[in-house]
Parts: structure tokens; sequence; C-alpha cells
């Protein structure tokens, strides 16, 4: 089996990446993980990484003199490694143009809301503060805007009066670990079909 080669990119403790390991190593899709790159050096992301032999590379923009040096050499690190896909799972930095450029379709994202509600940072405590009855996660490509590109997949959870932001970020990471690993077994199966804005999972 031809196996895609994927890049995580993640900033932070890595369930999702672990989540995406199970499912790699249970070859539930047609990818193979085959680096984690991380912006911050500390990241839990990177040690999961290296307890499970994948490559782990740092990138961090604080060893580059500007934006355009730090994103020409994250651009190259992909390239080098022919990733077929990028997969960001709590990566903390807005992507830059020419990576969507150079990689267009070709990068997912998991953020923990039901967008287009509650877009950016903090999406569980925007969604109690809000009020809403009911949130969840969604798995989408990377366009210019911040977590606004075509929808692949989403999962709802319900919030109850006891809910707060914790108990949310709980809930929704659980559907998390089980959407992105969904959205990523379509994607490989060559199930999504891209249409302006809309998303059509064929059968
Ligand atoms: C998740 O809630 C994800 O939706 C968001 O960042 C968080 C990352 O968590 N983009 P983890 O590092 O995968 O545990």
């Amino acid at each position: 089996m031809d196996k895609k080669r994927l890049v995580v990119m993640a900033s932070g403790r890595g369930t999702n990446l672990k989540a995406l390991i199970d499912a790699d190593k249970e070859q539930y899709f047609k990818g193979k993980i085959i680096c984690v790159i991380s912006d911050n050096k500390d990241a839990k992301a990177l040690q999961i990484a290296r307890e499970h032999d994948i490559e782990a590379v740092v990138v961090s923009p604080d060893d580059f003199e500007g934006k355009r040096d730090f994103n020409q050499f994250l651009i190259k690190e992909l390239q080098k490694r022919e990733a077929d896909f990028i997969l960001l799972a709590g990566y903390m930095r807005i992507i830059p143009k020419t990576m969507i450029q150079s990689f267009k379709y070709r990068i997912l994202n998991i953020h923990p809301s039901l967008l287009p509600a509650f877009r950016g940072l903090d999406a569980q405590r925007q969604a109690i503060e809000y009020g809403v009855k009911v949130s969840g996660c969604t798995v989408h490509f990377v366009d210019a805007g911040v977590d606004t590109g075509p929808i692949i997949l989403q999962s709802a959870v319900s919030i109850s009066e006891e809910d707060n932001e914790e108990t949310l970020s709980k809930k929704i990471l659980a559907e998390e670990h089980k959407t992105y690993r969904e959205a990523v077994k379509l994607l490989l199966d060559e199930k999504l079909d891209i249409i302006g804005r809309k998303v059509k999972i064929l059968d």
C-alpha cells in the first residue's frame, strides 16, 4: 500500500498527535506520520513523537532574524521531507500564506468549536461565556483566514448547566480524537471533493 507522508505540527501537550499516532499504528488510514514539527522546544508533543520513533523537529521563530526566514525554513523542512499532508494539532501560530500556497488543500486543522462559531483562541471558554447549549469540534482545510477553511467533519457535544470551560474542553477533546482520525481517513481514501468552500464527502 502506498502510504501518504504525514507531518503533524503541534505546539503543546499533543493528545491529538497521540490519537493520530494510534490510528497510524492500527493502520486506520493510508498514511504514515513521518515527522512532528513544533515551534516550542518544550512541547510534550515532541516527547510523544520521540517515544514512538517519529522524527521530532523544532522550528522556532526565536532562531531566526525575522518572520520571512522562519517561514521559508519551515516550508523547506516540509518540502525536504516530501510531506504529502500537514496535520495541525494544537499548532499555535498562523500559517504563512506562502505555506498555504505551497500546500494548497493539503493542510488540515482541528478546532475545538463548531465553526464558524468561536474562532481563534479559547474557543471552549467563548462557548461557555456565550451560553450556547451545544458545541463541539471541527476538522477543516486551512486557508488564509483564521479557522475559516472548508469544513470536513464536525462533531457536537451538549453543554449542561454544570459545565465549565474545563469540563467542556474534556468532552470536546474526546470527540476531537475520534473526529480527526476519521477526517484523515476520508482524505487519504480520496473521499473529499472540495467545491468552493464546501467539502463533499463521496461514497
Ligand atoms: C485542541 O483542543 C485543538 O482542537 C486545538 O488545540 C488543542 C490541542 O490539544 N487546536 P492537544 O495538544 O492535541 O492535546
